[in-house]
């Protein structure tokens, strides 16, 4: 379970229409994710975990290629988490910035690396012309066995220009399932592979995401109902918040899982982030007494780190003689009740509290916010799972640069 608390003048929530809409999910073909920290491909797991030993023993480097839900999703783990190993993890195809490649190349020079190219359709535009250069490469170091050796493709297991450069070159390959669609699959081969060898344990992983599946939790169908209610008094701005800035990825994947989710047939709350305490410093302001359309969610990661306190000192001049021998996990911990308090008296404020930052627990949160994220979404009647609005972009600039029409009928199918 994970642990959730409404701070404030609370609304009515009606959990049994929340709860009403797990059937409608469970009937949908995209509804994979929600059975997949049982049903995952066992023999996949086991070669994601043999390629993540590989490149652990090979490369320096591993380019991680990918947008959206072929991103956010594993950048939020390795960050939240950063465990030790012998591999960093480099993004590209998240952007289409020279300036920010050139620093990707630069911090690889001339080290031993390998490329997870990673995209269900197999043709967005940013993953693909970042693959190109990064294959370039791995070509020039290597020669072209080698470099196709060194080539990770994550994609559909059918179809796609991905797809097909995969089985020409023979790059090992992992599977996007059909019935799971970009921003629900961190879980599946898509996060796992990078996660796997940035040195997170992904047995755990999965681990924390099916004891939530199992424990169905009634705080998923709370949040759920809670955003819901929200959403009817016209809030129509949610702010995720956390005291822990290695977060900061965590929230910019649930962005994406909620504002691509929702944000379609005029619906939708517009998802939004703050790390604290330095926001508070800035957008806290707004917060406390701003435009009152905005509810805030705030993580609140409960455990101890004692090992940085505050010296002991002689003198007091800086008046903090109150707070010797303190922690700054206590203080944190401090900061955190003062803006729930401060807030909750001006915007409904939803606590969710975990025990720390590990593996279950990133599990655990993964699923409830993915179900409530979907429960969420079916409540404002529209559908979690597809992205007309990206889909346009992708297709107007596929239109732009003058892709040849033929091969657009592969394209969208993330
Ligand atoms: O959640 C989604 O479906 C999207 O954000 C996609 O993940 C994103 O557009 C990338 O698509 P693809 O994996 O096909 O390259």
């Amino acid at each position: 379970m994970v642990e959730l608390e409404i701070h404030g003048v609370a609304p009515e929530l009606d959990i049994e229409a929340a709860k009403a809409k797990l059937s409608e999910i469970k009937a949908d073909k995209m509804s994979g994710w929600l059975t997949l920290p049982t049903d995952y491909d066992k023999d996949e797991f086991v070669r994601i975990k043999s390629a993540a030993e590989k490149i652990n023993s090979d490369s320096k480097y591993l380019v991680c290629i990918g947008i959206g839900g072929s991103y956010l999703g594993h950048r939020a783990v390795i960050e939240a988490l950063n465990r030790k190993s012998p591999t960093k993890i480099l993004y590209a195809g998240s952007f289409l910035s020279p300036a920010a490649l050139q620093q990707v190349l630069d911090e690889l020079g001339d080290n031993d690396f390998s490329v997870n190219v990673i995209s269900k359709s197999g043709t967005t535009t940013e993953p693909a012309v970042a693959f190109r250069i990064f294959k370039q490469k791995l070509i020039d170091k290597y020669g072209e066995a080698e470099a196709y050796k060194r080539i990770y493709a994550t994609t559909d297991s059918r179809e796609g220009a991905l797809h097909d450069e995969a089985v020409a070159n023979g790059y090992e390959s992992f599977v996007v399932p059909d019935n799971i669609g970009g921003r629900y699959s961190v879980l599946t081969a898509v996060g796992l592979l990078p996660i796997a060898v940035a040195g997170v344990d992904i047995d755990k992983l999965m681990a924390g995401a099916r004891e939530e599946q199992d424990a169905d939790d009634e705080n998923i169908y709370k949040y759920a109902a809670f955003r819901a209610a929200l959403f009817n008094k016209d809030y129509d701005l949610e702010v995720l918040a956390s005291f822990e800035p290695r977060l900061f990825y965590f929230a910019e994947w649930w962005k994406q899982l909620y504002g691509e989710s929702e944000g379609k047939n005029s619906q939708g709350i517009f998802p939004a982030a703050t790390i604290y305490t330095t926001d508070l410093h800035s957008l806290g302001q707004y917060m406390q007494e701003g435009r009152r359309n905005i509810f805030e969610t705030i993580i609140n990661v409960t455990d101890e780190n004692p090992l940085i306190t505050v010296p002991e000192l002689k003198e007091n001049l800086d008046g903090l003689k109150y707070l010797e021998g303190k922690s700054l996990s206590y203080i944190n911990q401090n900061a955190l009740r003062a803006t729930v308090t401060a807030h909750s008296t001006s915007i409904p404020v939803v606590e969710i509290t975990t025990p720390e930052i590990n593996e279950m627990e990133l599990g655990k949160l993964i699923y409830f916010f993915e179900l409530s994220c979907a429960i969420s979404a079916k409540m404002q009647g529209v559908d979690p799972f597809n992205q007309p609005g990206v889909d346009m972009y992708k297709n107007e600039m596929f239109r732009l640069l003058g892709k040849p029409t033929q091969q657009s009928n592969l394209d969208n199918r993330a």
